[in-house]
This record gives C-alpha cells, sequence and structure tokens, in this order.
C-alpha cells in the first residue's frame, strides 16, 4: 500500500517482522500466515456486516466514492434470501442460510415428529427436554402435529394448541429452545377422517371433506392396527369456521412464543382430504377442479397469513403420496398448481415430502422430482423423506432445496447436526417406542455423540 488507498505490485512482505515480533500481529493484508489477525478498513466501511458476509460468502457493497460521499451501507437484513448454491462449502448442509428474517447456521430442520407424549393434548414438561436437546444455535425445529380444535384429534395425546392450558403448556417448551438460539415453528393440524368417534367430542362422526370410510390400517409404528369412524362431510357453510380454527391457532401460536407455524397440508389428514382427487367428492365449489379443490387449504393460508404475517408462515404438502388413502391422480399438477398459488402469498417456505415416499417411511423408485415445484415456488424450499447425510449434502449443493428436514434420523440423533458435521455413526431408531407414553424411553434418552473432555 504505497499510496492511500491504493494497491501496487511490490517486493517487499511483512513476514520478516511477524516473525520477529512477538505479540499479535494485526495485518493489513489478506494472508492469514502473515498475521494473526486482519484488519479491514474500506471493505468494513462499505459492509457493516463484514463478518457476516464472509461467512455466506456474500458479495460486498462497494466503496464506491471518496471519503464524505454516502457509501452503500446496506445490511444483509432485507436483501433477497441467500440462496447460497453450498458448492464451496464442505459440508453443504451446514452452510448458513438466510430464510426471511430467521438467519439460520444450518440447513438440517428437525422434521414435524408425532410422538404421542402430551398427555390429555396438553404439552408436557418431558417435551421441554426433548426439544431442547434438538436445538442448535440457528436451528430450524417444527413440533409435531399440534391440533387446531377439539374435532382435530386422531391419536392419543396428541398436543393441542386451542385452549389457554395448551398454550401456556407450549411456553416453556418454546422457551428452552429459544434459549439454546433454535428457531421454532409449530405444525397445525386436523386430522379430519383420520380418526374416530372415541377421539371426537360427545362421541359424533370425524369431519371431513367427504363420507368415505377409511379402511383400517397398520399405524406407522408397524405394529397395530387403527380403526377409523365414517366421517361427515363438511356443509359448505360450515367451512369458513374449520378455517377460522387454524387461524385461531396460528394466533395461539404466536401467544405461546413460536416464531411462525407450519400449516399441515401434507399425509392424507384433512386439507388433503379437501385436495386429492381420490378423497374429495363434493360438489359445491370445494370440490371438482383443481381450483376448487386447492379452496380450503388457501383459504386457510390467507387467514393464518392476515393473522400473523406471511413472513410466519410455512406449509407442508405431500403431494405424490398416498398416505390416508389420500392420492391424486395428477400430483405435479396439483403441487405446482399449490406453488404458485402460494407465491400469491409470499409465505415463508414451502415444506414438501419427496415423490418417492409414496408409503409412510419407506422409500421406492419413482419417475418424478421435487425439482420442478421447487423451482415454481419463490420462497424457502424443505424438502423431506428418506434423506441422509450424503444425499441430503447433495440436494442442497445442487440447488433441489434450501433445506433438509429429518424425521427418524432426528429422532434417534438428538444432535444430527454435530453427527453431520464430523460424519459420526448414527444411533438407530426404535420404531416400538415412537408412539409409546413413556416420558423418557425412546424420546430423551438417545444418546448424543461421546466427545473428547
Ligand atoms: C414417529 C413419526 C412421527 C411423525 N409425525 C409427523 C407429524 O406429526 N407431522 C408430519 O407432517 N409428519 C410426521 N411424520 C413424518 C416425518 O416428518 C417425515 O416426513 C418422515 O419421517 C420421512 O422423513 P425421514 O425419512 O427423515 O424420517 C412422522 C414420522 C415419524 C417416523
Amino acid at each position: 500500500m504505497v499510496k492511500l488507498g491504493e494497491k501496487q505490485q511490490c517486493p517487499h512482505s511483512l513476514l520478516p517482522m511477524r516473525k520477529d515480533f512477538n505479540g499479535t500481529f494485526i495485518n493489513g493484508n489478506k494472508a492469514m500466515s502473515h498475521g494473526d489477525l486482519i484488519a479491514y478498513a474500506w471493505l468494513f466501511l462499505a459492509n457493516i456486516d463484514l463478518p457476516t458476509r464472509f461467512e455466506v460468502n456474500a458479495h460486498f457493497s462497494l466503496v464506491n466514492g471518496v471519503p464524505g460521499k454516502a457509501f452503500c451501507t446496506r445490511r444483509l437484513e432485507g436483501e433477497t434470501p441467500i440462496k447460497m448454491t453450498s458448492e464451496e462449502h464442505p459440508i453443504p448442509l451446514l452452510a448458513p442460510y438466510r430464510m426471511g428474517k430467521f438467519h439460520l447456521s444450518h440447513r438440517i430442520v428437525l422434521a414435524p415428529l408425532t410422538r404421542q407424549r402430551s398427555f390429555n393434548n396438553v404439552p408436557q414438561p418431558h417435551a421441554i427436554l426433548y426439544y431442547s436437546q434438538r436445538t442448535t444455535k440457528g436451528g430450524l425445529l417444527i413440533t409435531e402435529a399440534t391440533g387446531v380444535s377439539e374435532t382435530a384429534q386422531g391419536y392419543p395425546h396428541t398436543p393441542g394448541i386451542w385452549t389457554k392450558e395448551q398454550v401456556e403448556a407450549w411456553k416453556p417448551v418454546v422457551d428452552a429452545v429459544h434459549a439454546k438460539g433454535g428457531i421454532f415453528f409449530c405444525q397445525i393440524w386436523h386430522a379430519g377422517r383420520v380418526s374416530n368417534q372415541d377421539f371426537q367430542p360427545h362421541g359424533q362422526a370425524p369431519i371431513s371433506s367427504t363420507e368415505r370410510p377409511l379402511t383400517p390400517q397398520l399405524r406407522s409404528n408397524g405394529l397395530d392396527m387403527a380403526y377409523f369412524s365414517a366421517p361427515r362431510m363438511l356443509r359448505t357453510d360450515e367451512i369458513p369456521s374449520i378455517v377460522n380454527d387454524f387461524r385461531l391457532a396460528a394466533r395461539n401460536a404466536m401467544e405461546a412464543g413460536f416464531d411462525g407455524v407450519e400449516i399441515h397440508g401434507a399425509h392424507g389428514y384433512l386439507i388433503e382430504q379437501f385436495m386429492k382427487d381420490q378423497v374429495n367428492d363434493r360438489v359445491d365449489h370445494y370440490g371438482g377442479s383443481l381450483e376448487n379443490r386447492c379452496r380450503f387449504a388457501l383459504e386457510i393460508v390467507e387467514a393464518v397469513t392476515n393473522e400473523i404475517g406471511a413472513d410466519k408462515v410455512g406449509i407442508r404438502l405431500s403431494p405424490f403420496a398416498g398416505y390416508a388413502e389420500a392420492a391424486d391422480s395428477n400430483p405435479k399438477s396439483l403441487a405446482l398448481y399449490m406453488a404458485k398459488s402460494l407465491n400469491e402469498y409470499g409465505i415463508l417456505y414451502c415444506h414438501m415430502v419427496e415423490p418417492r415416499m409414496v408409503k409412510p417411511g419407506e422409500k421406492q423408485e419413482c419417475p418424478h422430482s421435487l425439482l420442478p415445484i421447487r423451482k415454481a415456488f419463490n420462497g424457502t424450499f424443505i424438502a423431506a423423506g428418506g434423506y441422509g447425510r450424503e444425499d441430503g449434502n447433495k440436494a442442497v449443493a445442487e440447488g433441489c432445496a434450501d433445506l433438509i428436514a429429518y424425521g427418524r434420523l432426528f429422532l434417534a440423533n438428538p444432535d444430527l447436526p454435530t453427527r453431520f458435521e464430523v460424519d459420526a455413526p448414527l444411533n438407530k431408531y426404535n420404531r416400538e417406542t415412537f408412539y409409546i407414553p413413556d416420558p423418557v424411553v425412546g424420546y430423551t434418552d438417545y444418546p448424543f455423540l461421546e466427545r473428547d473432555p
């Protein structure tokens, strides 16, 4: 730096001085080997968030004037999300990512996982430890499916968020996740016909888009059978009140301290019962055409977005799956229609289950890919279903998804991001304890990686 602010070719180096000096050497040059710390002047002047920009390898604002002129001092805040391809990052899943206003430190998301340990639909103190075990600073977590109303339930001991007691019970769980720097979304859900009268108020029939009942099914623990009562088809004039239940649940989630909500539009539950043509046999303006079948889902998106803000709303969809006898004859059109419609609401993220997950928990060869849908959707795209470390890294590096949600692996490995970072072996999950009510076994007793003291 012979002249102020101008780099010139020169034969000298600071290395001999750095070697002769015993203390910390602060260098104004680029090579760390020539200094312990590097001082930045012009770049820091024009980029007030310079360390963050280095971390995520973002572009710089340039010093575009002489001192005294207005420099460009934009923050990363407010800029479009950094869709870092992560090609440069040695472990793409561990590359940071900006999701709206949330600064994620990595891309490994806790997928929503029903654990059936919320007695009487109220989250219990043991959930505090369970979720905080899976929290990392800057990591995104999604809760288990959480009922929006009394009629939303279909399983024993799943949590709700429609009463004051439930909201209060969620608060310490949310606080524990926040205390460790996690970002926590609540998955809001209605089971629809995937229920039976035992779970319904006054023993009434479950509600749905149809009157067609589900046949008994092997539960996803692979062990016991689930039986379902014949549903009652919702009347057209009743639908706004169900939409309103989702709106109130979103409001309650914010009251409980969550950072946002994920609308559960997947896996054959109520919203999918409307969306998919093999279930929905309505003749009103909620049935028939693709547009009509998606109306219920989009009304919920609109209501929730108006209530809490689009920047706090995500949705989970599984257009290609056929869980709970909910398949569609043209899943790609359904997925694309939803992606494009969701853009109009500007919601934060779309979380999609991979087409290969045709049956719960089972990967199958399949000709479909989420890529066209990911390209059609403007916000953050989360993919889930059957991912491991290698294909998760590949999906992120190749831009097939921004984030990957892990279900069973995260269930059994509370420190999954660390394990992925050091490429450690993984604990195996035990299906038999997925849904037992024990507050510890199969819940908070999966071991962490042993680390050197
Ligand atoms: C025990 C268990 C509970 C689940 N509960 C939910 C749930 O509440 N909501 C949901 O959308 N998906 C749920 N799923 C599906 C997972 O979120 C995930 O999509 C699925 O396990 C596939 O991902 P994986 O291969 O990473 O496990 C559940 C899966 C398991 C194994």
